[in-house]
């Protein structure tokens, strides 16, 4: 089991990843301190697998565990879902010192740090993150929330959990199409943070699609020791956190207009850091051998790098791009990236320079030599 610590003065907390974790859940909840009632949160996908061990764990140690089981899928990230999670943990008598488990990949880590940061004016909650997307991303850093009609996460809060137990072994029943669009956010920090992962991914990844236990372990250390460490130098996104979103405007709004259907999370990223990439190369001169090789890179993960839109689908885009919640001023804002490795945040770009990427984004195989 390896350890990486989220450095946030009072609210710190420690991110563990190994093999086994699930079994050690009443252990940790016990070493905090936890009030005895607590609910378990997961989907309904997850649940037959995984809901029957946290459960005993938590007997295990002494608590009063609570099922509580939400749709799965990104649908569940709705007020009707919230609502009807603070009525079963109202029934169950959920008091101030009790806790809620986030049982379940982002969508349930979401869901459920929500729930708790607005239960009660908020209790604890603790992440156990069963998709690779959320051990590397979504269950570190204490962003919790739901969707609009409007967008994507227009409701929520920063509430950051007690612990994160990412257990590797979780990861085996996880779907090829889900564990690829997890190496989406994993390519993500290679591009923004560290070449040298970016480099080892590049030659690994075959095993990484194989799932090698020990390489898999330590890309998933490696990315949340990146996590960590921009969570904990920018909480609440006042500046350099804003990194994370690489890719993420464009992701956002495709997910947003194929109304959350067509592209899960990770693939929707994969295309916009592609896009991202191409307005790098235009405005801050990241090296066009540098943007073939993260186009290359996406590929050999199993990952969509283009999208074919008609006009009018790509107007609706650029609609939805305004609604993302990085617009300031109605101006978006791209975080671009000038070499492999580093990234810069807040730069404003031309609606019609944007419209004109995207208008190409259908031709990336010409430009991926
Ligand atoms: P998800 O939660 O929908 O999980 C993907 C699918 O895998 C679901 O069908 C789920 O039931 C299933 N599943 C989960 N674990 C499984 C397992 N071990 N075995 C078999 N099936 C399993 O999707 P996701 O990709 O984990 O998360 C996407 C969500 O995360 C999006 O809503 C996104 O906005 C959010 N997100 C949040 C943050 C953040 O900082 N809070 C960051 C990135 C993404
Ligand atoms: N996934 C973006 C963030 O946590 O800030």
């Amino acid at each position: 089991m390896r350890r990486v610590n989220v450095p946030l003065a009072g609210r710190s907390y420690s991110i563990y990843a190994g093999q086994g974790l699930l079994a050690r859940l009443g252990e940790h909840c016990r070493r905090l301190r936890l009030g005895e009632r607590c609910a378990v949160l997961t989907d309904r996908n997850v649940e037959p697998l995984y809901a029957g061990r946290a459960l005993d764990a938590l007997r295990a140690a002494g608590f009063d565990p609570l099922l509580v089981t939400v749709p799965a899928g990104e649908g569940a990230k709705h007020l009707k879902v919230v609502a009807q999670c603070y009525d079963q943990l109202a029934a169950h008598r959920l008091e101030r010192r009790s806790f809620v488990v986030a049982l379940g990949g982002g969508v349930v880590g979401d869901l459920a740090g929500f729930v708790a940061a607005t239960f009660l004016r908020g209790i604890d909650f603790v992440q156990v993150p069963t998709t690779l997307l959320a051990q590397v991303d979504s269950s570190v850093g204490g962003k919790v929330g739901v969707n609009l009609r409007a967008g994507k996460n227009l409701v929520g809060a920063f509430h950051q959990p007690r612990v994160v137990l990412c257990d590797l072994d979780t990861l085996a029943s996880l779907p090829d199409r889900e564990y690829r669009a997890g190496l989406a956010e994993v390519i993500k920090y290679g591009i923004i943070r560290d070449a040298r992962l970016f480099g080892l991914l590049e030659r690994r990844m075959p095993g990484l699609l194989r799932r090698e236990p020990a390489l898999l372990s330590d890309v998933v250390v490696r990315c949340c020791r990146i996590k960590a460490d921009v969570v904990g130098a920018d909480e609440t996104e006042g500046g350099v956190r804003a990194i994370l979103n690489f890719g993420h405007t464009l992701g956002h709004a495709l997910e947003a207009v194929s109304r959350y259907g067509r592209y899960l999370h990770g693939e929707a990223i994969s295309i916009g850091q592609v896009l991202a990439a191409r307005l790098s190369s235009e405005n801050l001169g990241l090296p066009h051998r540098e943007a073939s090789r993260i186009v290359r890179l996406f590929e050999a993960a199993g990952l969509p790098v283009e999208v074919r839109l008609n006009r009018s689908q790509r107007r609706a885009l650029v609609d939805a791009m305004r609604h993302d919640k990085k617009v300031s001023g109605g101006v978006v804002k791209f975080v671009l990236a000038p070499r492999l490795g580093e990234a810069r945040y807040g730069i404003a770009l031309a609606t019609e320079q944007v419209e004109r990427a995207i208008a190409e984004a259908g031709k990336v195989a010409s430009w991926r030599r």
